[in-house]
């Protein structure tokens, strides 16, 4: 297939794509300061830059980044999406368990950012354009059909069992306008004897396809691949060498790339899916069902089943 697809999984050259690296490059511009590397992100592959590029790139290409696009962002806690996209479309809705007290609470989902959102930002927004939130995944509090995008970048895989995670994927589904395009990155299970446990998930093909696809009116944007390259699974990051850089309060990584990562048995790395909702809805096809198919009359039966006999005979 031409070109990066939209579904698939983090890849080390994904990073060398012009569309993608353009846009790691402006929506994460302070580190790039920061980190005062003219070739940004090369050197820096990191796996988030790449899960929000991948959502933006998907929005811009289904045509979510209008002045007049209402986006909302499900476990959204105070990632860089919510921020850029102020400046692409006309409301930003920002979700999340803000005012739970929990293990997100200090790094991803502080109550502060219900009050101060622009203290978890250093690079430009527009206040005027976003609302955040209280609201749990699971019973997302809007109307059928009001968004033309929703975002959710690693946060899915945390909000408990597969039943409960399935019903937060159909409340997205719900929301969505028919046409919108919804960009879900979760984590992707390369090695590792099962699914995980309740509020930390990591899905294989099937799992995924079960959870995100099964029965509901959105297509994959692109075919799923789930291929990796030798070169991304050769060096894991330690998922302790990754807390201990957390906990040393540093910006950035000691290692990078930081793609894939290794927790005892488990391997694991990004997936993005953005899903296109069809213009064509569940309760259109529900409100012809009685009509369908139509009852054959009886002279077409008839005559059906002589041409029948005719065939068999010949
Ligand atoms: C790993 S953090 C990711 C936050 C953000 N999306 C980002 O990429 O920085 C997982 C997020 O899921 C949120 N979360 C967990 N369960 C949730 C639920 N039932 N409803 C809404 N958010 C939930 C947490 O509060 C946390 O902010």
């Amino acid at each position: 297939m031409p070109g990066l697809g939209h579904c698939k999984l983090c890849e080390l050259e994904d990073f060398g794509d012009p569309e993608l690296r353009e846009l790691i490059r402006d929506v994460y511009a302070s580190d790039r300061e920061h980190f005062g590397e003219p070739d940004f992100p090369r050197g820096r592959e990191y796996r988030k830059y790449w899960e929000v590029a991948m959502t933006l790139r998907s929005f811009g290409a289904y045509g979510a980044l209008r002045d007049d696009a209402e986006v909302l962002g499900v476990g959204a806690g105070h990632e860089a999406t919510i921020y850029w996209l102020t400046q692409k479309v006309n409301r930003v809705v920002a979700t999340d368990l803000y005012r739970t007290e929990d293990e997100w609470s200090e790094l991803d989902s502080g109550a502060e950012m219900l009050t101060d959102p622009g203290r978890y930002w250093d690079g430009p927004w527009n206040p005027d354009r976003l609302e955040v939130l209280h609201m749990s995944a699971l019973e997302l509090e809007f109307e059928d059909e009001s968004f033309d995008a929703v975002f959710s970048s690693s946060s899915i895989e945390h909000f408990g069992e597969f039943a409960e995670i399935r019903r937060a994927v159909e409340d997205i589904y719900r929301v969505l306008r028919p046409g919108g395009v919804a960009g879900l990155s979760t984590e992707f299970r390369l090695e590792g004897p099962g699914i995980g446990w309740p509020g930390l998930l990591r899905f294989d093909e099937p799992e995924l396809r079960a959870l995100l696809l099964d029965g509901l009116w959105w297509d994959p944007a692109t075919p799923l691949d789930t291929t990796i390259s030798e070169r991304a699974l050769s060096a894991p990051v330690l998922m302790q060498d990754a807390l201990a850089d957390i906990e040393a309060g540093v910006r950035g990584w000691s290692q990078y790339p930081h793609i894939v990562l290794r927790d005892g048995d488990y391997v694991w790395t990004s997936v993005h899916l953005a899903l296109v909702k069809s213009r064509q809805t569940a309760a259109e096809w529900r409100r012809r069902t009685p009509e369908l198919p139509p009852k054959p009359t009886p002279a077409w039966r008839k005559r059906l089943g002589a041409a029948r006999a005719r065939l068999l005979r010949r």
